[in-house]
């Protein structure tokens, strides 16, 4: 046999094609600016991750603060189907707290990371290889010492020294890693160059076979999806990504573009995953719900666009077969053309059945409140889409008990008015009342919450984003307030823009008491 099919063949042999999706918004994701989320939100992201079929959930960084713990734990606990997996750096303290984090998961995965780039090792650890490699291997024999679900990253593996690369992967392996991950820390290779890295390490780590492969792919150069799939064809059997492409600077491998590349390329790419893809839409727009923060429209699979046909010979190929400009169905994704769904005459039942339908199984409770939620907004917008309901469920249902209440805002504008808000609010139970001038109605309506609630935070971030279209559409207005080196987002939804700016304002005050008290006692399961 000549040797490049030789090479073929034993890629082939590896493993089965079962791709393991390993992901890590929760993770890389979280840490990213803008994309912080409190415990409740965390969860509800972790069980929409579990109903996707993730393999592998990365709950968090345990030691990097109480409420990464928490966090982590709260998932362990709530979350039973895939693994849950805690990052720890090489460091005994850190792998105590991590396994102490996810010790009441289902399956508890331990992954350990320590950098082996001589670019980190000279100026970030100012360690030796030997020292760096002992400390790779006490790490894995640590954790084993827990639990024999084991990931091993050797940081910055892209741009490694290769031959000190495949001692250090062999002597973890030999420690007891089950599973090896190469990140591309830094977004900086390329699909052929990462494929042969690969390669080259399956042809030189003996113990190679007793591991699952796995790659972490960054986008600073717009490749980690190619990247990710080079690495696949190669022998790699597990993929980290995130929700929407999430992640340090420019992102992580984006889970529903790798996920539904396999798919669509099943034919020349012949892998699989555990992904009920028709999930992967209401996911990805819960994480959007969640931080405030959109997908640009021509974004792949998720955007607004991916699935809308502009051109006028498109529109005619598409009415005459959808295969002509269709390579996927938007279906497929769980993206539906069935979206306007109800009014100000629809009953308590049909919102019910709507509501399960997109995903929210209420308690009578709950659903008392939302139906309440809903009557009013259908007394002023005629129709009701998927959209509304989310938004509506995530501002009477999941959110906390407040600190801070908007009770009243009005507010005069106009080009013959110096702008004025008057604004009503209970804060810890006591009514309080004030009004303020502003350069802009917007204004003014913050200069009078902050004059009533005694604040005085900088606002980093303020946008407003129409759920649906028209000129009834609810606003969604995402501030982000900065304090003390914290920053915090809130969000606020109403047709009206102004009580919506002052919803979202009120939600981060009250988001930023909460950081200052964490939950730490929440046990009950949350309703989602
Ligand atoms: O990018 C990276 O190297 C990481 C590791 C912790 C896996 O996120
Ligand atoms: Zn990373």
């Amino acid at each position: 046999m000549r040797k490049t099919a030789q090479k073929r063949e034993k890629v082939k042999k590896r493993n089965d094609n079962r791709v393991y999706i390993f992901d890590t918004t929760l993770r890389d994701g979280e840490q990213s600016p803008g994309f912080s989320m409190n415990l409740d939100e965390k969860l509800r992201m972790a069980r929409h991750l579990e109903k996707l079929g993730v393999d592998i959930i990365e709950a968090g960084f345990p030691v990097a603060s109480e409420g990464d713990f928490i966090a982590v734990q709260e998932i362990a606990r709530h979350i039973r189907k895939p693994q849950i997996a805690a990052l720890a750096r090489a460091d005994r303290n850190d792998i105590d707290r991590a396994w102490k984090a996810i010790a009441e998961a289902a399956h508890p995965r331990i992954h350990t990371f320590i950098s082996s780039s001589d670019i980190h090792l000279r100026y970030q650890l100012k360690k030796s290889r030997e020292q760096v490699l002992k400390e790779a291997v006490d790490a894995v024999r640590h954790a084993r010492e827990y639990t024999d679900n084991i990931e091993f990253s050797p940081m910055d593996a892209t741009r490694s020294d290769r031959d000190y690369l495949v001692d250090m992967v062999q002597a973890v392996i030999e420690a007891g890693a089950t599973t090896v991950n190469i990140p591309d820390t830094v977004g900086y290779t390329m699909p052929d160059e990462l494929g042969d890295l690969i390669g080259y390490l399956f042809e030189k780590v003996k113990n190679i076979n007793n591991t699952v492969i796995s790659v972490h792919c960054h986008n600073d150069l717009g490749v980690a999806v190619a990247n990710s799939i080079a690495a696949l064809k190669q022998g790699a059997r597990q993929v980290e990504c995130a929700v929407n492409g999430i992640g340090e600077r420019a992102g992580n491998t984006s889970l529903e573009e790798i996920v539904m590349a396999l798919e669509t390329r099943k034919d020349i790419l012949g892998f699989s995953t555990n992904i009920d893809t028709k999930h992967i839409y209401r996911t990805s727009r819960l994480l959007t719900d969640i931080t405030g923060i959109p997908v640009q429209p021509n974004k792949a699979i998720v955007g607004a666009n991916a699935f809308a046909h502009e051109s006028g010979i498109h529109q005619d190929g598409l009415i005459k077969e959808k295969i002509t400009y269709e390579i996927m169905t938007p279906q497929s994704v769980g993206v539906t053309d069935t979206n306007i769904v109800l009014g100000k005459h629809s009953g308590r039942h049909a919102v019910k059945e709507r509501l399960k339908k997109i995903g929210f199984m209420l308690t009578d409770d709950e659903l008392s409140r939302a139906f309440k939620r809903f009557k009013e907004l259908a007394d002023v917008k005629k129709q009701i889409f998927d959209e509304d309901l989310e938004e509506l469920i995530s501002d009477t249902i999941f959110r906390k008990p407040d600190k801070y209440k908007l009770l009243y805002l009005n507010v005069i504008s106009g080009n013959a008015a110096m702008p004025m808000a008057a604004v009503r609010m209970e804060v810890e139970g006591k009514e309080k009342q004030d009004a303020e001038f502003g350069v802009g109605p917007v204004d003014a309506t913050v200069a009078a919450i902050k004059k009533i609630t005694r604040t005085k935070h900088s606002l980093i971030k303020y946008v407003v984003n129409a759920i649906t279209g028209g000129t009834d559409a609810q606003g969604v207005v995402t501030v982000q307030l900065g304090f003390n080196g914290h920053s915090v987002i809130g969000r606020g939804s109403d047709p009206d823009v102004l009580v919506a700016t002052a919803k979202a304002y009120i939600n981060a005050l009250n988001r930023l008491d909460s950081l200052r008290t964490p939950d730490t006692k929440r046990t009950e399961k949350p309703s989602l």
